[in-house]
């Protein structure tokens, strides 16, 4: 046989197994060019922006997408067990605010990627009362109900915008097209301004106890964080309203009023932690807690169990 002819051969080989890796890494959208994986990570967050969105829809308005933005839920189900809370006028204003942000992030992602129906939410008060029981490791007596006044709904909201905003961070790196990164560093930035607005809120009180538990706001965030750090179960990347000085900002002050580092920069979790967190498993192939049947897109979907 000819050098040639063998060259060939392998120059033809080696098409072969270029070709499908080069056109699986191409999305078939039709109204998206962006590579496959810039897809997936950005439906990923979807999940957390349907949550986000009905959390404070229904808090704030008594209602929710069904109502404000039909179109957006793509038919998924309507949550279970969100309701209007009780909360004083200005706080209530603030959460509309961000509810409507919420929306607006559902249209900006929904415009990019083809998306997925909002995926079935549990945000029943039970649903938020196990999560608080588990970040206690005991049973609060009456169980805790994020819509019984504004600062429980500000402790429940503590749980929700941190952990969209640490799953952007840790999407950046991995984004290829510049189109991606843009959206992505926009979301960021209003999910980051939300969580600093919702630690503000809680940090004037931070000394204060809960009624009727005596337990402080502070001593709340500080557990709401070490749950979220053991399912995540990544290390620390979660720090409550006051911490130790040595973790504090430049390891001098125990006001903790954002999260960062070392460096004060935020922390990043992989789209399997976040499922750890929001499915309150800390494992992301047992979907449950706010997902009672796990979360949509292709990157929950390779988690959960073949239907
Ligand atoms: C919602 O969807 C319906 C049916 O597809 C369509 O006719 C309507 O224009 C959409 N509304 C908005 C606001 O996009
Ligand atoms: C919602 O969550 C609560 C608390 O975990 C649970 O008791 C209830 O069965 C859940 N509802 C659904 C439909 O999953």
């Amino acid at each position: 046989m000819s050098l040639s002819a063998s060259t060939f051969s392998f120059t033809a080989l080696l098409i072969l197994l270029l070709l499908p890796k080069s056109y699986s890494s191409k999305t078939i959208e039709s109204n998206s060019s962006l590579p496959q994986v810039d897809v997936d990570l950005l439906e990923f967050p979807l999940n957390l922006e349907y949550l986000e969105a009905e959390f404070f829809l229904y808090g704030a308005y008594g209602y929710g997408l069904n109502k404000i933005a039909p179109n957006l839920t793509k038919g998924g189900p309507t949550p279970i067990g969100a309701k209007r809370g009780k909360m004083d006028n200005f706080i209530r204003d603030v959460i509309k605010q961000f509810a409507l942000q919420e929306v607006g992030h559902l249209r900006a992602i929904q415009s990019t990627v083809k998306g997925f129906p909002r995926p079935l939410l549990n945000l029943s008060a039970e649903s938020f009362a196990k999560v608080v029981d588990s970040a206690f490791e005991k049973q609060l007596v009456p169980s805790f109900d994020p819509y019984s006044s504004g600062v429980n709904f500000l402790l429940a909201s503590y749980l929700i915008p941190y952990v969209g905003l640490t799953g952007y961070v840790g999407a950046s790196p991995k984004l290829q097209d510049p189109k991606s990164k843009r959206l992505v560093a926009g979301l960021l930035g209003v999910e980051s301004g939300q969580d600093a607005v919702i630690r503000a809120l809680l940090y004037e009180h931070a000394h204060k106890k809960v009624k009727p538990y005596g337990i402080t706001v502070a001593e709340f965030t500080n557990r709401f964080s070490q749950l979220r750090n053991k399912l995540g179960n990544a290390g620390v990347k979660d720090e409550g309203l006051v911490v130790v000085e040595s973790e504090g900002a430049e390891g001098l002050i125990t006001g903790n009023v954002l999260v960062g580092d070392k460096y004060s920069v935020a922390f990043d979790r992989t789209p399997e932690e976040i499922l750890r967190i929001v499915y309150g498993s800390g494992d992301e192939h047992k979907p449950g807690g706010f997902y009672p049947k796990g979360a949509d897109g292709h990157i929950a979907k390779s988690h959960l169990p073949k239907a």
